[in-house]
């Protein structure tokens, strides 16, 4: 007998049971069967990956999806599918660039004045460990999409879920936000040597904060925030690291990979959970992992760091707070190195920061 078979069968069954326990290991489908007809959802990055199951879930469930995704193409194919896969007719696909602060106020815009109601808002755009790449706007990619572009898109429409109250903000943040630092003083990485992982790890700590600040300010007003990390799931998401730079990893360890983790429609089912779930009414500013609460790491517990980002965030943007004064005193400024640039930037397109429609902070 060749003395390869015992480990390589050893191999084989820790393998195989390790395909088969990842579902039930990794949390499974949302428990609530609540079905959402006459509700409207907005959902970021929904052409494929987790965003585009979630749109398909909240589509079978009854819901009116609007798919705000950067490829129009992509968009509406996965649209087109969504509608064949659910017989939902009410599954739009709409223009929506999170690195672009034009795009971004554009479709806030649209939708104020287009749709009815929004009574769930799913900040699931994300992108992972590009290059040095800059926004439109000149702001990290990964900051400026993951936090920056959410954080625009949901104060342009927070009087439209207001109005739809009871309504539900959901940020995709990611466990990995544990090893995230808030470098204020460097956010766009300009002055320090660009980290790729550091610059996610920041922006989904980024979305933790966000989401506790949010909640504090949205007390009383019917509408709830929380944050979930949705597990590993097999997704896209690794577009940019080693998985998928060569033959070997893109043809061997990238379906290895997928066999071990959830699929993306296991993936969709936390953001479900917290998009339908009788049980969540009124819970806002909390950090789901997977469907199960979690305290999420100390540093996304700052209520002083969570503030600031705020405020640094409206004046990055361009968001003005509705005194014109800071939460210190002192007159809204440009906040941080470049900002005029933009501003100047902003206004030959004929955009000035804060004129679109809704445009300050609560
Ligand atoms: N997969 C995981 O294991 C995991 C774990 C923790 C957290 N998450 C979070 O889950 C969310 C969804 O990720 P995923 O895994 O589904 O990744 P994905 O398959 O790569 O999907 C990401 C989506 O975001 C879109 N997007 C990227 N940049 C955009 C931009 N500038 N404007 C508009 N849309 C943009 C992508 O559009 P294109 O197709 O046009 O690029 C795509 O639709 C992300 O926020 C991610 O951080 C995922």
């Amino acid at each position: 007998m060749s003395k390869y078979i015992l480990p390589v069968s050893v191999v084989g069954t820790v393998f195989g049971c390790a395909v088969l326990l990842k579902n039930h290991v990794t949390g499974g489908r949302c428990p609530s069967k609540a079905v959402i007809t006459g509700k409207t959802v907005v959902i970021t990055g929904a052409n494929t990956g987790i965003g585009k199951e979630t749109a398909k879930e909240l589509a079978k469930r009854g819901g009116r999806v609007i798919m705000g995704c950067r490829d129009m193409k992509k968009c509406e194919e996965a649209a087109k599918e969504i509608r064949g896969k659910t017989l939902n007719s009410q599954v739009y696909s709409c223009h929506l660039d999170l690195a672009s602060m034009t795009s971004i106020r554009e479709f806030a815009e649209k939708i104020n004045k287009e749709e009815q109601r929004v009574d769930v808002l799913i900040n699931n755009a994300g992108v992972m460990r590009c290059p040095a790449w800059k926004t439109e706007d000149g702001f990290d990619m990964q900051f400026g999409v993951n936090h920056l572009g959410h954080f625009l898109l949901t104060n342009l429409l927070l009087d439209k879920l207001k109005e739809s109250a009871p309504s539900r903000i959901i940020n995709l943040s990611s466990l990995a936000h544990i090893v995230g630092k808030m470098d204020f003083e460097d956010l766009n990485w300009e002055k320090k040597k660009f980290d790729t992982k550091q610059a996610y790890c920041q922006s989904k700590l980024a979305n933790v904060l966000f989401t506790r600040e949010l909640a504090k300010r949205l007390q009383g007003t019917g509408v709830t925030v929380n944050a979930v990390h949705p597990g590993v799931v097999a997704t896209e998401l690794g577009r940019h690291t080693g998985l998928h730079q060569s033959t070997f990893s893109t043809s061997v360890l990238s379906p290895l990979f997928s066999m071990l983790v959830k699929s993306p429609e296991l993936g969709a089912q936390p953001s479900v959970y917290l998009a339908v779930s009788e049980e969540l009414e009124g819970v806002t500013g909390h950090y789901y992992d997977v469907m199960t609460e979690k305290e999420p790491a100390p540093q996304a517990l700052d209520d002083e760091v969570a503030r600031k980002l705020w405020e640094l965030s409206s004046s990055l943007v361009g968001l003005e707070k509705k005194t014109g004064e800071q939460t210190d005193g002192s007159k809204t400024t440009a906040g941080v190195k470049g900002r005029a640039a933009q501003t100047e930037t902003m206004q030959t397109h004929g955009h000035s920061p804060g004129a679109a429609v809704g445009a300050a902070t609560v």
